[in-house]
């Protein structure tokens, strides 16, 4: 995979899955722009990749909002003219509880960034694409967009959303040269699952990741750099003919899940 030349956008770029995306793309030549809310660790990674020998500008943005993500758009194009690749990565997982005592409050803050930063992004970075004449979009989901996390459900809510988005886009961009895809992926070990393991069991979470990974047929969490390297592939010319379509990133997770439902019904 070589992006030597290319212009790779990233929000949620700071932290996790989007971090290990902008280290990626740097290592395979690639200029990256860094979004997202997180100040400290975004300056802190443009920084790093610079040290390195790349290119990377860090732009302080909220993906819930409409000004703020033109913003982003605008710093990119003024420090390096174009953009190739983009990340629609910045997510929140909200709280654990059922949906009858879910809070209106959280449902409305997730919703906001998983799903209407997901929509902003695309409306104002593909008018760009369509433009330069091309371009190659990864949408974060989850396997949450695929199947139902129990006691999640404005995060289950909103990464199905992402899959709808992903697709419709895809069907109507598809003749200006521009791919738009999903990543899904299963635990992963970040700040997120870490928090969601803290609320399902406030005193004792490491139990929560163990039986989790137990769980899983490949027996552990994915990293950050595992999910990197799908998003990584997507938007390289290996997947030129791949559009419209999710890809699960999960150590066998889900079909464990559906192995788990037919074992019930014998
Ligand atoms: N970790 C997992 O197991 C997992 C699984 C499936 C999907 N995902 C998805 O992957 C994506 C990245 O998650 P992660 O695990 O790396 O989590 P993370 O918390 O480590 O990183 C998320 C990043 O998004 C940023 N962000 C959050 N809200 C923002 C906003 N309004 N504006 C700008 N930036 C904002 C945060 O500051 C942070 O840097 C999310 O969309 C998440 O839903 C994660």
């Amino acid at each position: 995979m070589d992006f030597t030349g290319k212009v790779a956008l990233v929000t949620g770029g700071a932290n996790g899955i989007g971090r290990a995306v902008c280290l990626g793309f740097a290592r395979h030549g690639a200029k990256v722009a860094i979004v997202d809310r997180d100040t400290t660790a975004g300056e802190a990674l443009a920084s790093e990749i610079r040290a390195a020998g790349g290119s990377a500008i860090f732009c302080a943005a909220d993906v819930t909002q409409s000004a703020s993500v033109q913003a982003y758009v605008k710093a990119t194009l003024d420090a390096f003219g174009r953009i190739d690749c983009f990340h629609n990565n910045a997510g929140i997982e909200g709280r654990i509880a059922p949906t009858a005592e879910y809070d209106e409050a959280t449902f409305d803050a997730v919703m906001a960034v998983n799903t209407k930063g997901v929509f902003l992004g695309l409306r104002h970075v593909l008018p760009v694409m369509i433009a330069q004449g091309g371009g190659a979009v990864v949408n974060t989901a989850s396997v949450a967009g695929l199947s139902p996390s129990i006691g999640m459900v404005a995060y289950v809510a909103s990464k199905h959303a992402v899959l709808g988005i992903t697709k419709v886009a895809a069907g109507e961009v598809g003749a200006n040269n521009i791919r738009i895809n999903a990543v899904c992926p299963g635990p992963i070990e970040t700040r997120m699952t870490r928090d969601i393991a803290r609320q399902v069991s406030p005193n004792n979470p490491d139990s929560v990741a163990e039986r989790y990974a137990a769980s899983i047929p490949l027996g552990r969490y994915g990293t950050a750099e595992e999910v990197a390297n799908v998003v990584l592939f997507l938007c390289s010319d290996l997947a030129s003919n791949v559009t419209g379509t999710q890809y699960v990133v999960d150590g066998g997770r889900l079909v464990a899940a559906a192995g788990v439902s037919s074992n019930a019904m014998r």
